[in-house]
């Protein structure tokens, strides 16, 4: 954690759930309340229904991605407007699976962003390596050009998130050592302080990949991780309510 800075717990769903599902779900989480921001973030279809079974509730609903133009032809996809417009406060962007399925490139993710940040919700922007890079100990230089060209200007002075997945730990049960998660955190530090200056003192920097409840209380204390992006437990309630626990 950074002194000061207000941990945030987000579940990303993916693809799961029929909306019955994602509203239960969202009932199972609503009570958990503690020092940390709750967010989740189901398919664009289950947004309005979880936004009306989270209604009263602190915690947060927000999008898996959104399209880079405000409104137009674009067949299948949806605006950062649009996303609002259904009670989303937040949306991931650059999430690995969509840099591999849908071949998005930092540029993309930039301009996804700035829409984002537009339209007044919080970008959550997802960058890592595979573990080809890192074995090659490229994990340091790949993040920090990712977060170069993926991190629109302003993106720290409007409350930007940034997550740090490594595409490897995604799914898989594996996690980096405390001591390289440690360290591609402090290197976002430095490179986010480095470009934006004093805000980016105050960026949340959440670490994402096999976070489960078992792993979270050490992964939370680590320096300047401020906070998890969770996909397969944040599927369980009490697995998101105990690795929100963890954060304090
Ligand atoms: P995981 O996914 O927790 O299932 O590894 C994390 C993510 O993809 O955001």
């Amino acid at each position: 954690m950074t002194p000061g800075i207000r941990p945030l717990i987000a579940g990303n769903w993916k693809m799961h759930g029929t909306l019955a599902e994602a509203s239960r779900l969202a009932e199972g989480v609503k009570g958990g309340a503690t020092g940390a921001d709750l967010l989740v973030c189901p398919p664009f279809l289950h947004i309005p229904g979880v936004v009306s079974a989270l209604r009263g509730s602190s915690v947060a609903v927000g999008g898996q991605d959104c399209h880079a133009a405000a409104k137009g032809a674009h067949t299948g996809d949806v605006s950062a407007a649009m996303l609002c417009d259904a009670g989303a406060t937040h949306v991931i962007l650059g999430h690995s699976e969509r840099r591999a399925d849908h071949g998005e490139t930092d540029a993309d993710v930039r301009a996804k962003a700035e829409s984002a940040l537009a339209a007044g919700l919080t970008p959550i922007v997802c960058v890592g390596e595979t573990e080809d890079q890192r074995l090659a100990g490229e994990a340091e230089h790949v993040v920090e050009a990712q977060l170069a060209g993926s991190l629109p200007d302003g993106f720290a002075e409007a409350g930007g998130v940034v997550a740090y997945e490594p595409v490897w730990a995604i799914g898989t049960g594996r996690t980096p050592t405390e001591d390289d998660i440690a360290a591609i955190h402090g290197a976002m530090r430095r490179a986010l302080v480095g470009r934006f200056g004093k805000p980016a003192e105050a960026t949340r920097l959440l670490y994402g990949g096999s976070v489960k409840p078992g792993n979270a209380v050490a992964i939370l204390a680590l320096p300047h991780v401020d906070g998890a992006l969770v996909g397969g437990a944040s599927l369980v309630a009490a697995d998101f309510l105990a690795i929100a626990q963890a954060a304090g």
